[in-house]
């Protein structure tokens, strides 16, 4: 019997209609992108505006794509946490109202988790228990997973989440937002070498980022200490590559030097990464020779599960395994503590 699922959490409106055994009948994602690029970053507001206007063509759009009737929907589960809270209100609110009108229990989806869960939904056996890394644009977090739903948190960014820092690094080099992409496309044709950037906790004893010293050394070597102002700055393509090699090194470094120190530290034989970043080829690469010289399995989620969709809510068929529903009081937990 399918479920619907709803992810609004940050600047992609998305919904998907998946089977109870977790195959994908239909879905949809409607980007901001064009929406937050002249501010180089997402505005809070103007992303939860903008899911406003889409939730229900994309939720329409999912619905119609999976050829289902909205009466055989037996659940309709929405990403509650953590998140931006306008953006995260409006996928509640939705998923709410559809619960109510079409009498079917709400579930509640870590979005975390469930980016998590792509890696799950991708591989042929299960990947349970493991190491689990989340690299978005809003977090830099790593877990011990015995389950699904059975996480817990070792540690996370203190500051910038690796994703931030590679949107950050790309509005000083002025290639526009979201800048993973396009540091990464650089960073090909750079000289990871050419500058020394700081790789920030690496050997601290524990599981915790920090990327803001690392994006002040950008910084710093486009425009020198105390300078804020890119727009004089000319800097030849090599230039700009170089930078992104050596940004990217830096941040695949610190980010593969923690997970192999929990696999070490817990004794796993696998590790799943997803998230944003997850993307990005030089930290794949990074990781998959690691896994090789460290003899643990890795996957990754599939580049299409990478960023924001809703096909990853597919974990909410394992909460309606165990009947975690919720009620409709739900609120949003946006969570801007550590610790998710
Ligand atoms: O998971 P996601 O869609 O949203 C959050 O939950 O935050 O991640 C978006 C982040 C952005 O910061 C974007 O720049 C980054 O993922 N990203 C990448 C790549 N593709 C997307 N970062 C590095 N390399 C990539 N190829
Ligand atoms: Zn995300």
């Amino acid at each position: 019997m399918p479920i619907l699922t709803i992810e609004s959490t940050c600047d992609e409106t998305a919904a998907a209609v998946i089977a109870d055994d977790g195959s994908v009948l239909g879905h949809c994602v409607a980007t901001q992108e064009a929406l937050h690029e002249q501010f180089r970053g997402v505005v809070p507001e103007v992303a939860a505006r903008a899911h406003v206007e889409r939730i229900l063509p994309v939720i329409d759009n999912a619905i119609r794509e999976s050829g289902v009737s909205r009466d055989a929907l037996t659940h309709v589960a929405v990403a509650d946490r953590p998140g931006l809270a306008g953006s995260l209100l409006v996928g509640l609110t939705a998923a709410k109202t559809l619960a109510l009108a079409w009498r079917i229990p709400l579930v509640a989806v870590n979005h975390l988790h469930a980016h998590l869960y792509a890696c799950e939904m991708s591989s042929v056996n299960s990947v349970y228990p493991c190491i689990g890394l989340v690299v978005s644009g809003g977090h830099t977090s790593l877990y011990d997973c015995q389950g699904p739903l059975d996480l817990e948190y070792l540690g996370g960014t203190i500051d910038d989440a690796a994703g931030e820092a590679f949107d950050k690094v790309a509005a000083m080099l002025q290639l526009g937002f979201p800048g993973g992409p396009a540091v990464s496309k650089l960073a090909a044709k750079g000289d990871p070498e050419s500058h020394r950037f700081p790789r920030s906790m690496i050997r601290e004893d524990n599981f915790d980022f920090s990327f803001s010293g690392l994006k002040t050394a950008v910084r710093y070597a486009i425009v020198g200490p105390g300078q804020q102002d890119f727009s004089k700055v000319v800097l030849s393509d090599q230039a700009k590559a170089d930078l992104c090699a050596s940004f990217e090194a830096a941040v695949v470094d610190v980010l593969v030097a923690k997970c192999e120190k929990a696999i070490r530290q817990f004794s796993r034989r696998q590790l799943i990464v997803g998230g944003g970043v997850a993307a990005n080829g030089s930290l794949r690469k990074r990781l998959q020779q690691s896994a090789l010289e460290g003899q643990f399995e890795l996957t990754i989620a599939p580049m299409n599960l990478c960023t924001d969709n809703a096909v990853m809510g597919a974990i909410a068929l394992e909460k309606i395994k165990r009947g975690e529903f919720s009620s409709l009081d739900l609120d949003v937990t946006p969570g801007l503590q550590r610790g998710f």
